[in-house]
C-alpha cells in the first residue's frame, strides 16, 4: 500500500494563515461585555435571535459556565476582542454528546473570514472533547451565517424563519489533537506578544 497518496496531498497544500483563537475564562467577562457592546442592534438581534439590551447581555455573560462551556476569542493588535465563539455544551442528565455553537464578529472585522475560522476551531474542539454533534441555530435571513453553514456542509432544517443546523463530528485522532495543541499554544504566545507590544507602545 502506498502512503504517498494519503500523506503528500495534505502536506502539499499551502498552509492557511494563522488566526490565533484564545481560550477565554471568567476573567475575560469585562472584555466580553465590551465585545457585545460593539455589535450593532441588528447584529445583536442576529446573534441572540431577539433584540437584547446591555443588561440582558450582561446577564448572558454572567450565566456562562466557564468550567463547562468553551469560549474562544480573537484579539487584534490593540487587544480589542473582535470575534467570539461560544460552544455551549449540553448539560442534559443523559449526555447527548451535543454542543451548540454561537458566534459574533464586530462590524469592522466582519467579512474577513474570522467567523468561519472560529467555526472550524469549534469543530476541532468538539472533535477532541468527545462531542458527537455540533449544532447551530440562526435566523434564516442571516446571509453570512447561512453561507458558513452551507460551506461547512451542515445538515439544515428551516422553518418559520429559523434554521437549525447540525454537523456530525468525527472522533479525535493524533493529527486533530496535535493541531489543537499547536493552535492553543500559538494563540497564547500571540496574545502575550500583543500585550507586550501594545503596553510598550502605550503612552505612560
Ligand atoms: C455571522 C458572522 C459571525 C459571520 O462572521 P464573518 O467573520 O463576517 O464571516 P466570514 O468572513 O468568515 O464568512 C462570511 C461569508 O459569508 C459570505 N457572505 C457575506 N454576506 C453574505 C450574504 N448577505 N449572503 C450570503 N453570503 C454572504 C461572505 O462572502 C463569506 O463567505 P466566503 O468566505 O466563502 O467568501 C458575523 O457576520 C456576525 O457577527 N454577525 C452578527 C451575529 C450573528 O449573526 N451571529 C450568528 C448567529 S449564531
Amino acid at each position: 500500500m502506498s502512503t504517498e497518496s494519503t500523506v503528500l496531498p495534505y502536506f502539499n497544500q499551502p498552509a492557511p494563515e494563522i488566526v490565533p483563537m484564545v481560550h477565554l475564562e471568567a476573567g475575560h467577562k469585562r472584555v466580553l461585555m465590551q465585545h457585545f457592546r460593539t455589535l450593532t442592534s441588528r447584529d445583536r438581534y442576529l446573534r441572540f435571535g431577539c433584540a437584547i439590551s446591555d443588561e440582558q447581555m450582561q446577564n448572558y455573560i454572567n450565566q456562562i459556565d466557564f468550567n463547562q462551556d468553551e469560549i474562544f476569542g480573537i484579539f487584534n493588535h490593540k487587544l480589542e476582542l473582535i470575534a467570539v465563539a461560544h460552544i455551549g455544551i449540553s448539560r442534559m442528565p443523559k449526555d447527548t454528546g451535543e454542543a451548540e455553537f454561537g458566534v459574533s464578529v464586530i462590524p469592522k472585522a466582519q467579512g474577513k473570514g474570522f467567523g468561519y475560522r472560529l467555526f472550524q476551531r469549534a469543530v476541532l474542539f468538539a472533535r477532541n472533547h468527545g462531542i458527537q454533534t455540533l449544532t447551530l441555530q440562526c435566523l434564516s435571513e442571516n446571509g453570512p451565517m447561512m453561507h458558513i453553514v452551507r460551506k461547512a456542509g451542515m445538515t439544515v432544517q428551516s422553518s418559520h424563519g429559523e434554521t437549525m443546523a447540525s454537523l456530525k463530528i468525527p472522533p479525535a485522532n493524533l493529527p486533530s489533537v496535535l493541531d489543537e495543541w499547536m493552535q492553543s499554544a500559538s494563540a497564547k504566545a500571540d496574545l502575550a506578544i500583543k500585550k507586550m507590544t501594545y503596553r510598550a507602545a502605550a503612552p505612560s
